[in-house]
Parts: C-alpha cells; structure tokens; sequence
C-alpha cells in the first residue's frame, strides 16, 4: 500500500504546552495512528535559531519537546521522530530551493515582518534566516515528498510558499515533489490565560505547560482573566466575552456542564471561581494520562531520548538522503 506521506515540525523555544497540545499533538498522534499514512515529526532546531543562540536551552528544549512527543502518545517506532539537525541534506535542498525562490515573496510574509518589526523595535538588526526561514520550511516539507503538512493556520502562508516552490522546481527541472496541502484538521488555536493573542511561551504565566502539576494549573488558571466586566460574584457575567468560555469549548468540557454554566454565568448564579474548577479538572483530565506517560518514560533513563532521536534521525535520513540527491542530478549539480 502507498502510504500517504504526513510531516510537520514544531520549533524548539522551550517547553511545549496545552496550545501546542490541542493545536498540534493531539492532531499529530491521531494521523499516526491512521495506516494509510506514513508521519514524519520533527524539531525545527535550524530553524530556532533565528530567534534563539542559546546552545544550552536550545539542546535541552529539542529533548524536553520530544520526550512531551512520547508522552503525548507518539510512538516512536510508528512515527520518524528527529531533529533537523540531524539531517544535513535538508539544508543542501534549502540552498538549491533559494535559488529559484523569488526574493519578493519572501520579504511579505507575514512571519517575517513580524518578527522584523519586533526586533526593530527593540533596536536590533533582522537575521538574514528569519528572511529565508520559510525556504528551509520548504526543504523540511519536500526532502519527505510529504503531501499533508499539519500545521496551525498561522503557517498556512508557508505552506502555500513551499507548494510554489515545489511546482517551480517540477516545471524547470522534471518531476520530482509531490504538491503538498495545508492541513489544518481539528488543530485549535487556544489562547493565553490573558487574553492576548494565542498562547505562547513568551508569557509564561499566560501558559499551562504540559508538565504542571495540579496546583500550577490552578494558581494560573485563579487568576486568570474572564469577563472583565464581571466584579462581583452576583454579577451576571457574558460567557461570550469570557475567556475561561473559549477554553470549555476548545478542551471540550462536556456539553451539559457548558450548558448550564453558561446559563448560571449569565444569571450570577456561579462564580468564576467554581466555572474555573471545573475547567481545572477538565485540564488536569488532559495532563495526567501525558505526565503519566512522561514519568515511565523517565523511568527508561537519560539516554532512551538520544537513542529515539539518534533512530528517528537515521530514518530520516535515509529518505531525504534519497529525494535530495535526485533533486541534485535534476538540477546538474550531482555529487562527483
Ligand atoms: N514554522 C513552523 C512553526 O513555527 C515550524 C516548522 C519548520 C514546520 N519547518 C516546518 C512546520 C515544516 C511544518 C512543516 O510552527
């Protein structure tokens, strides 16, 4: 059977969390355990460093995010787990996609003037990788030939950027990559705890890591903002400005405990507090089967996730070593 090729990767900037677990993970070990697809994970560790030039945090955070892999439920001997650095072929393809890559797409995307206008701001020069980041994302995407690239929708215009390439690179030098699609699946956006934009570990106390323990949760998620209109307990407070609400749905608080808080929020007859146990429980129902997986996988010692890593890279490698090299003899640049 051809298996239908599935990659994503997801960048190393520190620990991951509930955002990166029902935008992501969830979606991840659910198209693993589909047999019709082949699924490639990876952590964009090259692609890091654009932002990132810490060695220590960065090597720790590309193991604490592939042990929240395994914990998650991704098996590694199902799934190709590694990192990108472990694949030096993916840059060489990187190389050969930048030139043919036109240079004004590049400069709208929306990724990189983001991440320019906030170093700008902060009186810093932009990197010439955070300008060429998505045609490594390109590489990353076509060195598997994958066809289905499970990404949040703020990666969409990357996608899009690596099928142009691709169909480029087939109309100039012979068929070679599959045109991949954007899949954005059940992936949820969450936002922070504050309310501002999604969650992300730049504001750690907006971020339910996926390593809290009960009572971290519930410190974060107390004072967590909600219907900023609501004072007083007997308030009536609007489920629909609230942002404890977008969690209940998100995390899938069953829809009769929703029902009836939205009705008691509306009324005053429950206060945030108890609306936020009972989401706590909610999270903490997600967490405890992914913490129990992390502490067995503790268990299997310091060198299990080297080894996973060491394993998923030579896989890897394999494939893309092949894919590349064809690009190569396409292009006229084969290796003498
Ligand atoms: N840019 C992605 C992000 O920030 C990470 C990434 C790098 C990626 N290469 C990729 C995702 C290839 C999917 C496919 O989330």
């Amino acid at each position: 059977m051809e298996r239908q090729i599935v990659l994503s990767g997801i960048r190393a900037t520190g620990k991951l969390h509930l955002g990166n677990y029902v935008g992501a993970l969830k979606n991840f070990v659910e198209l693993s355990r589909d047999e019709a697809k082949e699924c490639f994970y990876f952590i964009a560790n090259l692609h890091t460093l654009t932002t990132h030039t810490n060695p220590f945090e960065l090597r720790a955070s590309v193991k604490d995010i592939v042990r929240d892999f395994l914990a998650c439920g991704l098996d590694p001997k199902v799934a190709t787990i590694y990192a990108q650095s472990s694949v030096p072929e993916i840059t060489e393809l990187s190389w050969i996609l930048s030139c043919i890559a036109p240079l004004n797409l590049l400069t709208i995307m929306p990724h990189f003037k983001e991440k320019r206008d906030k170093l700008n701001e902060s009186g810093i020069t932009e990197n010439a990788g955070l300008l060429t980041y998505p045609i490594l994302m390109a590489a990353d995407i076509l060195c598997v030939k994958s066809e289905l690239v499970p990404v949040g929708d703020d990666q969409a215009p990357h996608v899009e950027f690596a099928r142009e390439l691709a169909k480029k690179f087939n109309d100039m030098f012979g068929e070679l990559f599959p045109m991949p699609k954007f899949f954005g699946g059940a992936g949820l956006r969450l936002p922070g705890l504050d309310n501002r934009g999604k969650m992300s570990k730049s504001e750690a106390s907006s971020v339910i890591y996926l390593d809290d323990s009960h009572d971290a949760v519930w410190k974060k998620l107390k004072v967590a903002i909600t219907d900023p209109q609501r004072v007083k307990r007997r308030d009536p407070g609007n489920p629909d400005v609230c942002n404890i609400f977008t969690f209940h749905h998100a995390l899938e608080t069953p829809v009769d405990d929703i029902a009836r808080i939205t009705r008691e929020c509306k009324s005053g007859e429950i206060g945030c507090i108890e609306c936020k146990e009972i989401l706590a429980k909610v999270v903490n129902d997600i967490l405890r089967p992914i913490n129990e997986r992390r502490e067995q996988i503790i268990g299997l010692g310091a060198g299990y996730i080297d080894e996973v890593m060491h394993d998923g890279g030579l896989r890897a490698r394999k494939v893309i070593q092949q894919t590349v090299a064809e690009a190569k003899e396409l292009v006229g640049v084969p290796c003498y």
